[in-house]
């Protein structure tokens, strides 16, 4: 299957008016999940987070929500704080004040997977994979953690334990073909092209039945059509009843793809608006243009 079939056109709306559900990877990889129907209310909070990494303020008290069903970007110049906002959000690093919700639970004091347990999953900017496992296992260890079988059930390879494994393949499978990288299930994370390394990062995830996939610069060193190709998967992905926070340097991917977008900049948040709102808004200008680097496409 290509991501494009399914792909929603125009995707970039101002708002989100309603969720066109079409529920492969959910029903892929996660059979029993709810898929989201009630599309706009706020599915996370992210309130007051402050993070200090010894005098330097990386995130000064940031707050902004994200919509259920809406893909929202997270943008701003280098060193600006987006990454160390996911960290926080995710569990990476515990912020030093404020708090994020996810469905109006706290994710304070929690660990990362407990945080991934709630909902929230996310890619690195720099690929993290098991580079000896294959992109299958890769995708099956994510999956793992829905288990129910004991690991002496597993040892002795019950039934339900045989039962639950040859599901995980099949849920595995789905989700490789889903991100387009099927044909290679059998090849080594290390020895796969970097593209689709990055594709497998987001199969990982999503292999952990999230509420909100945080991708972090997933199309990252990608050329145009690749970068296209991937937006057309993360519009694939938010019509599969999920939502996305895209953190993506290329402004105009980013206007493309998003609903809505946070600036950061310094730490701090800048503006939070629509793509046509934040295109003309000369701050976020100024921002991009005090850029010493010039990646901003
Ligand atoms: N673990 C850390 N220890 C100390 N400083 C850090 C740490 N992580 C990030 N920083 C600093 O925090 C600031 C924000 O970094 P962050 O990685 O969040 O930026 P970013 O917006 O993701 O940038 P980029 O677009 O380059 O990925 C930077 O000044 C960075 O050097
Ligand atoms: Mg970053």
């Amino acid at each position: 299957m290509s991501s494009e079939a399914t792909a929603t056109p125009g995707a970039a709306t101002d708002h989100v008016d309603e969720l066109d559900v079409a529920p492969e990877v959910a029903a892929a990889a996660a059979p029993d999940r709810e898929i989201a129907v009630e599309v706009g209310d706020n599915i996370v909070e992210v309130k007051n987070l402050t993070v200090k990494f010894g005098g330097l303020v990386a995130l000064d008290d940031v707050s902004f929500t994200i919509k259920r069903g809406e893909i929202l970007g997270l943008i701003g110049p280098n060193g600006a704080g987006k990454t160390t906002c996911f960290n926080a959000m995710t569990g990476v690093y515990k912020p030093t004040s404020g708090d994020v919700l996810l469905e109006g639970k706290s994710i304070k004091g929690r660990k990362q997977h407990s945080i991934t347990r709630l909902g929230l999953a996310r890619t690195f900017q720099n690929i993290r994979l098991f580079g000896e496992m294959t992109a299958l296992e890769n995708v099956v260890v994510g999956l793992d953690a829905r288990h129910r079988t004991s690991v002496v059930g597993a040892l002795l390879r019950l039934p339900r334990h045989i039962r639950e494994e040859k599901t995980a393949i099949d849920r595995g499978m789905a989700l490789l073909e889903f991100v387009g990288i099927a044909s290679h299930a059998g090849v080594l994370a290390r020895h796969l092209p970097y593209g689709f390394q990055r594709r497998l990062e987001i199969a990982r995830a999503l292999a952990t039945d999230p509420k909100v996939l945080c991708l972090d610069e997933p199309a990252a060193g990608f050329n145009p059509a690749e970068k296209e190709e991937l937006m057309a998967l993360i519009r694939t992905i938010r019509a599969d009843g999920y939502t996305v926070l895209l953190i993506e340097h290329d402004m105009k991917l980013v206007m493309g793809v998003t609903d809505r977008i946070v600036v950061l900049e310094f730490g701090r948040k800048l503006a939070d608006d629509t793509p046509t709102v934040i295109r003309n808004d000369p701050r976020v200008i100024a921002a991009y243009l005090g850029e010493p680097e010039d990646d901003v496409a």
